[in-house]
């Protein structure tokens, strides 16, 4: 069953074809006019929408240009008139799926919305596929021209095919973690596995439990035996993210494992050697930790063997156009919006930011305008970023007290987000929700949870 709209100002046949479309399972709404059809348009996503070329107030044309701005995987069939074929030709040139000519039986409009429908099927499936295929972890998706960031990427090319520990560092977001994936995958180790530790995530009370395994009965509810991160990465990569996080208690340990290739697990009387490469990342200052007693000054210098620090991007701005662009291409794709540049003025706006979260920052900012952007243009309307403008509430976190080594709550991420999705469709849940990819009941569930009233945002679009 398909959502559709048919729009002709003729009764009659809009009629007609409803009951055709309905009988055929679909669930079908009617417009009498262009403009009564661009604001159903606006309030549901449609799977098709069937138009007459002649309205009386707009043409069909300015119909299906306002259906593909709204959402590329809208299909449009044109009705003409017998004599003007030739801009039902000029609609297909922009976009139209199919044309019928009046006069039209039930067989030929069935037929034309089934290959309509199946169009449309076989869009999404490819897209979804894409989206497999396209794992966002990628380490051969470094993009990025500058000088700085080809030196880093320079050096970690020749310390990849050794076995000695690296330390990347470098703000949040500036690419930490895609980059200790991308050594990986450089090393003869590349076949191996790629183990995280979130020395962030991972609580005091469990982490050696975690980090070198436990024995069934070791403690009182260990009860079974379990291997830990450590044995699990052997043979491959250990990578100790934001390893500046760290238990003070934990660190001998971590340091007799990386001086002697050793675990002993909790409950087990004697150690076990496991064969593994450690990548660490922080984006705190070390050193200064160890002058306030917070970071063991053994352990940095067995972690700090190969050093390599990831500039901020707003040092090497030269990238930014590129990974914006990356990240336009790879949401308007994932949203199908229409999007396909980045305005003169737009760019100028992201070059001017200082971007503490860097290009993780600039992959949320990108989401954001592109699902906010309902043209082939990007423009300074739809970026939101502190100091940008309107969206005082989304700029808030990133600005004073927050940033670097102060990172976002998700809550406060999701809270934004959807905050922001919900501006940009005037308040209309039904839309977001399709747009956040959740069902309405969750969104309405997390509008209660987050205190945000929708009906007062329906006036700020
Ligand atoms: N040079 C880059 N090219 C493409 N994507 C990048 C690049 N640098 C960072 N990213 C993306 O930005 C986000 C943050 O990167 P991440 O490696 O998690 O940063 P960090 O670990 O330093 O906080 C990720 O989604 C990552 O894929
Ligand atoms: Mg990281």
């Amino acid at each position: 069953m398909a959502q559709i709209l048919v729009v002709d100002d003729q009764k009659s046949l809009r009629r007609s074809m409803a009951i055709t479309l309905s009988r055929a399972g679909h669930s079908v709404d009617e417009a009498a006019s262009g403009e009564e059809a661009i604001r159903r348009v606006d309030e549901s996503l449609y799977d098709l929408v069937i138009t007459d070329l002649k309205l009386p107030d707009q043409d069909g044309l300015a119909v299906l240009e306002a259906v593909k701005a709204r959402s590329t995987d809208t299909e449009v069939v044109i009705v003409t008139a017998y004599g003007s074929i030739e801009s039902a030709v000029e609609a297909i040139r922009q976009g139209a799926h199919d044309y019928l000519a009046k006069p039209f039986s039930h067989e030929q409009i069935l037929c034309s919305v089934d290959l309509a429908l199946e169009r449309r099927r076989l869009r999404t499936e490819v897209r979804s596929l894409a989206r497999r295929l396209e794992d966002p972890n990628d380490p051969s998706s470094i993009i990025g021209q500058s000088e700085k960031l080809g030196r880093v990427l320079e050096i970690v090319g020749e310390w990849a095919a050794s076995d000695s520990t690296i330390l990347i560092t470098g703000e949040t977001g500036v690419g930490k973690d895609l980059l200790a994936r991308r050594i990986k995958q450089l090393s003869p180790r590349a076949e191996g596995a790629f183990v995280v530790v979130n020395c962030a995530t991972i609580p005091d009370n469990i982490f050696e439990s975690e980090l070198f395994g436990h024995m069934k009965g070791a403690f009182s509810g260990a009860n079974r035996t379990r291997k830990g991160l450590a044995q699990e990465a052997d043979g491959g990569t250990l990578f100790l993210d934001e390893v500046g996080e760290l238990p003070l208690e934990i660190q001998p340990q971590l340091l007799r494992f990386i001086e002697t290739g050793e675990i002993r697990p909790i409950g087990q009387n004697r150690s076990m050697r496991v064969d593994t490469r450690v990548i660490a990342a922080t984006n705190r200052d070390l050193r200064a930790m160890i002058k306030e007693g917070r970071f063991r000054e053994d352990l940095y210098y067995r972690l700090n063997v190969l050093p390599v620090e990831i500039p901020a991007l707003r040092e090497r701005l030269e990238d930014l156009p590129e990974l914006a662009g990356h990240f336009l291409r790879r949401f308007a794709r994932r949203f199908g919006r229409p999007v396909e540049a980045i305005s003169k003025k737009a760019m100028l706006v992201l070059k001017s930011y200082e971007w503490p979260g860097n290009v993780r920052e600039l992959e949320n900012v990108m989401e954001r305008a592109v699902m906010l952007c309902r043209g082939k243009e990007l423009r300074p309307e739809h970026l939101f970023m502190p100091g940008s403008g309107d969206l005082e509430e989304a700029s808030a976190p990133t600005g004073e007290g927050s940033g670097v080594g102060d990172p976002i709550p998700l809550a406060e991420l999701e809270r934004l987000h959807i905050l922001a999705v919900l501006k940009g469709l005037g308040g209309n849940q039904k839309r977001a929700s399709g747009v956040l990819g959740i069902s309405k009941s969750t969104l309405w569930r997390k509008l209660k949870e987050y205190g945000i009233d929708a009906s007062k945002l329906a006036s700020s679009s």
